[in-house]
């Protein structure tokens, strides 16, 4: 028996470390084996969901009892424990778990650990050995939209992937977290699923992933599109989508392995978001910028207004850092100028121009090519030439 464990042990290494040698043991041949997920519950013909598992409040339970829903944090739940709560997931699916957590369980809100658990989605769902039909990823609420945003632009083979969360803690007197959990496995187990980009499963509602932010900061119905409408609905926790699968006109799809040569690696360019308001101070786009940060996003006011900090502005561009300036309105957008020096977010939120903005850095855009990735389509409909500096 010992002989067997170290002749297995062996093998594992040998795994690791290119190029392979046979010993008589079968060859790794699907991306579940090479990547060591074990498969959970179901019966092998059901469709095989991976379980990105980030923490957040799905995984918090709290000391001070039922009643609590806003100073929890003290236990945690595993991806495995979630699992086991539903008795209903195997009889559908077949779930396998991979931990990204941070160590005080809070959640995703680093853009190294994020940038490494989407590396490995997309191993795991679009390389050709892949035997996985979708993928949910369970996270805090406070950065879930952030996640959907980066995942929906850098993996894109057409297979599922699901943001689901909780806003109330697992001892709570109404847990919302079971349900959003099964409701997210479910869509992304659903072959109607297919070619819709990222979603997020929330309060029964289906919300595009390139859309959805957190309107409200408490209430289990958290989540909504600031553009478009739902795709579709749960209705008896099966999902049911009304409208046929389309995608955003303003998604640019990165190139993973483009992204990940930045010297930032393994996460992204520092890019940071200032608000606007009356007395705005230019002088911290500079401080953003001798910071390190080699983008800025500003959510200006209304239409992309900046009420003070031309000059600043300006000078910063000139040290070569990208600007854009989104709006602080919850719905609109923040339209193109005529004669732009920086890019205006469109219809693009501020949250989710930072991380366009990331990977447009990461890709060797300039701030040229930053405009026009912004600012493209909708200066078309405007009916105004690209025609910087002109
Ligand atoms: C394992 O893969 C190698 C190279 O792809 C192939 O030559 C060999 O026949 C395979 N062995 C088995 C048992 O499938
Ligand atoms: C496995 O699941 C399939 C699909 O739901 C079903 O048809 C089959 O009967 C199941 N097999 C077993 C052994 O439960
Ligand atoms: C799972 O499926 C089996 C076979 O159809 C059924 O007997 C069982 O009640 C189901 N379990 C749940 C929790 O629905
Ligand atoms: C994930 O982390 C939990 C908590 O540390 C652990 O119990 C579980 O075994 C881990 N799962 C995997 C697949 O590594
Ligand atoms: C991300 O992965 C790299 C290796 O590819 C590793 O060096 C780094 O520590 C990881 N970062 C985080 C935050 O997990
Ligand atoms: C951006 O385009 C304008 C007009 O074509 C040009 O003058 C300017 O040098 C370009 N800037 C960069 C950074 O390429």
């Amino acid at each position: 028996m010992l002989f067997s464990k170290i002749t297995i042990a062996a093998f594992i290494a040998t795994v690791n470390a290119a190029p392979p040698v046979h010993l008589g043991l079968r060859n790794v041949t699907t991306a579940s084996e090479r990547l060591g997920l074990q498969w959970l519950g179901g019966n092998s013909s059901l469709p095989k969901i991976l379980v990105l598992y980030t923490g957040g409040t799905i995984a918090g339970g709290s000391i001070y009892g039922a009643l609590d829903d806003t100073q929890y944090g003290q236990l945690q739940i595993t991806g495995e424990q979630i699992i086991a709560r539903n008795p209903y997931l195997a009889n559908h699916t077949q779930l396998a778990v991979s931990n990204w957590t941070s160590e005080d369980f809070s959640t995703g809100t680093d853009d190294g650990l994020v940038m490494n658990m989407t590396r490995f989605a997309h191993d795991a769902l679009c390389s050709q050995d892949s035997d996985i039909d979708g993928a949910i990823y369970t996270h805090g609420t406070n950065s879930l939209e952030e996640t959907a945003f980066l995942l929906d632009l850098l993996v894109n083979c057409g297979k599922p992937i699901v943001g689901v969360g909780a806003m109330r803690p697992w001892t709570h007197l109404s847990f919302d977290g079971d349900a959003n959990f099964f409701q997210g496995v479910m869509l992304a187990a659903n072959p109607d699923s297919r070619n819709r980009g990222v979603m997020v499963a929330f309060n029964n509602r289906i919300i595009p992933g390139f859309w959805v932010t957190k309107l409200h900061s408490t209430n289990p119905n958290a989540f909504g599109p600031t553009a478009l409408g739902d795709l579709g609905a749960f209705v008896n926790n099966m999902p049911y989508f009304y409208n046929t699968p389309s995608q955003p006109i303003a998604k640019h799809e990165f190139d993973l392995q483009t992204v990940s040569n930045d010297p930032s690696f393994p996460a992204l360019p520092k890019v940071d978001i200032l608000y606007a308001a009356r007395g705005f101070d230019g002088k911290l786009v500079l401080d953003a910028q001798s910071n390190g940060a080699r983008g800025v996003v500003i959510a200006g006011t209304g239409n992309g207004g900046i009420p003070s900090g031309e000059d600043e502005i300006a000078s910063a561009l000139e040290k070569g850092l990208q600007v854009v300036v989104g709006t602080r309105s919850p719905f609109g957008p923040s339209t193109p100028s005529r004669r732009p020096t920086f890019a205006k977010s469109g219809f693009i939120h501020v949250i989710q121009s930072r991380i366009m903005l990331q990977l447009a850095i990461a890709s060797g855009f300039d701030m040229n090519q930053t405009i026009a990735l912004f600012e493209g389509g909708l200066r078309k409909a405007i009916l105004q030439p690209w025609s910087p500096e002109t």
